[in-house]
Formats: structure tokens, C-alpha cells, sequence
């Protein structure tokens, strides 16, 4: 049993033990208001509670609907359990198409062979804790410094917490739109051209829009080179993951993937083009469950959100257009 599911427990409990008025004797209500004190959220008793409350249930009958069938991945009730999917993605992804097709490719396969697992987190000190990146689009932007710190760290053994903020605020001018969408390719470009990338310290997040405020003097990660990965060329990926570092991707997040809990996601709702892909991540390695291989990949969407943050992923297939974007920068020691 989950820590979470324990503090549900007990929370149970309690309430039942002083008879707490309005739970009544409807287990889903009860289940929505265990998960309202779980998750820290307050409506007080009306219009939006009822929306709320029905989003909930019918959030709650999609997961157990999945979780009684015979899948590779399990869903599970998670701090976006009571939006409707349209809600999250207007909060959480981007909406316009990004200019992910038009990423040409530099990435030059090596001889020899490459591990064929990796996992970057079990290697060393290099992946940093996973992030929050709130509701605002800017998924893209802890893909690029996920990817960064780790390359910096894997080439130093000096792992670094570098600044999403600073690539919303200031890197408009390589095709970035802050909260409404961006590519980690063009987010490497800009701190290639910029000269340099300050930390989280110096520039903390803030999930929205903001003035820049990059101090060159201050800026303590720089981008030697961007290496693009061929579109649709997921094999190169995985060399790249498995010879270099980390990598950074995008792909498409539907419905089915807001209640992913844990196991390798597959899906067969959503798309593989570029036009389609509205959601930026980290592969920080792959590996292989029952024959069925799969990416490990960090997401920014805190660490209560799937296995501590994190998500497997179906490899070899180019799922939800995995292999669209795919890129990571050499940084400049
Ligand atoms: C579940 O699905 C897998 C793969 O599709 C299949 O091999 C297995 O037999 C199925 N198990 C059951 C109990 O249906
Ligand atoms: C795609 O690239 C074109 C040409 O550089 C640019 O005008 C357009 O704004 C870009 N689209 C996005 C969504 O960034
Ligand atoms: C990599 O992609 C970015 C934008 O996605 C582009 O600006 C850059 O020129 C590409 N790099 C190479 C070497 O093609
Ligand atoms: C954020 O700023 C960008 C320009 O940098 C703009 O294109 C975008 O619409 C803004 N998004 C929000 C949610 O304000």
C-alpha cells in the first residue's frame, strides 16, 4: 500500500469516526471528498463543487473501466482527477501546432554497440529531482533544462538546477511562445545563441508569462552544439539515450494518458505526425518488461503524478509520434 493510499485510510477513518456531515452514504462522494483533503482542493458547496463532483465520477469509471481490462499500463485517480481532459489540455499542453517537422536533422549514428538497457537515474547523480511545471504550456521547458542538466552533469559530474522561467520569459525569438508552447530544440538554440542558461536559484519558476530577466553575468549552463535527432528515427534515439545522454521528445498526450498511473503506456487514441505531437518530456532511458520494450521518461508534472513522476512508454513503434522532435544539446564545459 501507496503512502497515499494509507493517508486515505486513515483519512476514512477520521471521518467516519466524527461522523462528518455531507459525505453521506454515496461512496463516490466519499471518494471525491477523501480526494479533495488528499490533494489540498476547497469548492465550497454548489455549482462548481457539482461539476467538480461529476468530472470526478466520471474520471473515476473511465480508470476502473481500464484497470479491469487486460493492459499494459494502469490508470489511477491523480491531482487532475476532477477536469475534464478539454480542461487539462487547455491548462497543461500546447495548442497550436510547433514547428517540430521543421527540426532538420545533424544526428550522425556511431559504430559499435550501445547498452541495451539504460538508466541514466541509476548511474550517478544525474537527473535532477522531477519538477512542477504547473498549469501553464511550458512542458518543453523542463524538457530542455532535464536535458541539460543531465548532459552537464554526465560530462562533469556536476549536476546543476537550471531555469525553466528564464526560457519562458526570454526565448521568443527562436519560435518559443512561454506558456502557450515551444520546442526543446529551438529552447537549445536559444541558449546556444544567448550564451547561456542562468539557475533555478537566480531565476525560479513561476508558471506564467513574465518579462525576461537573464543576466548574462549570472548565466552558469551554455550550449556548445544542438544535435537533432531524424524525424521518425527512434533507433537513433535510443543510441543517442543509450551511448550519450538523455534526450528530449515530444509527443501526443491524450485522454487515456492524464490518468496513466504506471506499467508502459500504449495507446491506440492518439496520432504519430508532428503536427500532432503537444507534449515535451525527457527519456532518460529504455529498457524491456515481458518482452514489451519501453522508454523510461521524465515528465514535469510533479512526482505524485504516475511512478514518482515518471512514465514508461511502448519503444520501437514511434507511439503518439515519440519519434517526431527528438533532440538534445552538447554542452559547453
Ligand atoms: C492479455 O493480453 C496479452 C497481450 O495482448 C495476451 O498475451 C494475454 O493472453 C492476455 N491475457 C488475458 C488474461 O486475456
Ligand atoms: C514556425 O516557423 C515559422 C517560420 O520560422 C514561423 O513563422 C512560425 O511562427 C513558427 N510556428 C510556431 C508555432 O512557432
Ligand atoms: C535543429 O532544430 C532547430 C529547430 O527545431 C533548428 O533551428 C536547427 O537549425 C536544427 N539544427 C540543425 C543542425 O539542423
Ligand atoms: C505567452 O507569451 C507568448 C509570447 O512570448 C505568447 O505568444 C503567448 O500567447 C503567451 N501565452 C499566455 C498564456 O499568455
Amino acid at each position: 500500500m501507496g503512502p497515499l493510499a494509507l493517508l486515505g485510510l486513515l483519512l476514512a477513518a477520521c471521518l467516519a469516526g466524527s461522523g462528518f456531515a455531507g459525505g453521506g452514504g454515496d461512496p463516490d462522494e466519499r471518494l471525491f471528498r477523501l480526494w479533495l483533503a488528499q490533494n489540498n482542493k476547497h469548492y465550497s458547496l454548489g455549482e462548481e463543487y457539482q461539476q467538480r463532483f461529476q468530472n470526478f465520477v466520471s474520471n473515476k469509471r473511465k480508470i476502473d473501466k481500464h484497470n479491469a481490462g487486460n493492459h499494459t499500463f494502469q490508470m489511477g485517480l491523480n491531482a487532475f482527477s476532477d477536469m475534464t481532459f478539454n480542461e487539462f489540455r487547455k491548462k497543461y499542453l500546447w495548442h497550436e501546432p510547433q514547428n517540430c517537422s521543421a527540426t532538420t536533422s545533424n544526428f550522425v549514428s556511431s559504430a559499435g554497440p550501445y547498452p541495451k538497457t539504460i538508466d541514466w537515474r541509476k548511474k550517478g547523480k544525474y537527473v535532477t529531482p522531477v519538477k512542477n511545471q504547473g498549469p501553464c504550456g511550458s512542458c518543453w521547458t523542463f524538457s530542455t533544462t532535464g536535458c541539460l542538466e543531465s548532459a552537464i552533469a554526465i560530462a562533469t559530474g556536476k549536476l546543476l538546477n537550471l531555469a525553466e522561467q528564464q526560457l519562458v520569459d526570454c526565448a521568443q525569438n527562436f519560435n518559443n511562445h512561454g506558456c502557450s508552447g515551444g520546442l526543446p530544440s529551438q529552447a537549445f538554440e536559444y541558449i546556444l545563441y544567448n550564451k547561456g542558461l542562468m539557475g533555478e536559484d537566480m531565476y525560479p519558476y513561476h508558471a506564467e508569462n513574465g518579462t525576461c530577466k537573464f543576466q548574462p553575468q549570472k548565466a552558469i549552463a551554455f550550449v556548445k552544439d544542438v544535435i537533432n535527432i531524424t524525424l521518425y528515427d527512434e533507433q537513433g534515439m535510443e543510441e543517442a539515450v543509450g551511448r550519450y545522454n538523455p534526450v528530449s521528445f515530444a509527443f501526443e498526450v491524450t485522454e487515456d494518458f492524464m490518468h496513466y498511473k504506471q506499467g508502459v503506456y500504449t495507446s491506440t487514441q492518439c496520432d504519430k505526425t508532428p503536427d500532432k505531437v503537444n507534449h515535451a518530456v525527457l527519456a532518460v532511458g529504455y529498457g524491456e518488461e515481458n518482452g514489451l520494450p519501453y522508454w523510461i521518461v521524465k515528465n514535469s508534472w510533479g512526482f505524485q503524478w504516475g511512478m514518482d513522476g515518471y512514465f514508461y512508454i511502448e519503444r520501437g513503434k514511434n507511439m503518439c509520434g515519440l519519434a517526431d522532435c527528438a533532440s538534445y544539446p552538447v554542452p559547453l564545459i
